[in-house]
């Protein structure tokens, strides 16, 4: 994809991007959890796409370090590096700010997420335990990964 443009996130992309969640995770967040994260001081989101907003991250800054508060693809626009493209851009912006590190939490059988992170740079740093609860299945793992920037 060469065409894709990363752009902020504003609160008009709070119905798109709510839809783009809800397909993507099990607790999903609503257009007014969107909106109301963006009046939250420090709180950062780019949005990727050609045309429609396809993917989006959503991050939290406080002074020198930042964490990921979501990431997310629209199913249909998987592997063709969005995701890839919406962290870089993240990173390179908090990096200008003078971020020293970014954090994140992931699910520890998130394999997509995971490989994206580590090739990101990411290494664990910690690990919580039941911290996902989940429909039909126990409570999952979160690995808290870490990376300076
Ligand atoms: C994780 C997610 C954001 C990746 O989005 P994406 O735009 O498809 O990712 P990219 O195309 O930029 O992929 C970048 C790298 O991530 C890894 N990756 C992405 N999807 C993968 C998959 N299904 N299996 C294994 N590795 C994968 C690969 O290393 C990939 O590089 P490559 O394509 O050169 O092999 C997307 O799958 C998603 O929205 N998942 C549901 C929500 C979620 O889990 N978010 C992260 C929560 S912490």
């Amino acid at each position: 994809v060469t065409s894709v443009a990363i752009l902020p996130l504003v609160p008009c992309h709070g119905d798109t991007l709510a839809a783009i969640h809800a397909v993507s995770f099990a607790e999903p967040w609503s257009t007014a959890d969107f909106a109301r994260f963006l009046t939250q001081p420090g709180v950062i989101g780019w949005v990727a796409g050609s045309g429609d907003a396809q993917g989006f991250i959503l991050l939290r800054r406080a002074a020198e370090e930042a964490e990921v508060l979501t990431l997310a693809v629209d199913p249909a626009a998987r592997r063709q590096g969005l995701a890839r493209r919406l962290l870089d851009h993240a990173l390179e912006d908090l990096r200008a700010r003078g971020c020293a590190a970014c954090f994140l939490e992931v699910a520890a059988d998130n394999v997509a997420a995971r490989a994206l992170y580590a090739a990101s740079g990411f290494a664990p740093c910690g690990r919580r335990r039941g911290y996902y609860r989940r429909a039909n299945a126990p409570p999952g793992d979160a690995l808290v990964l870490r990376r300076d920037l």
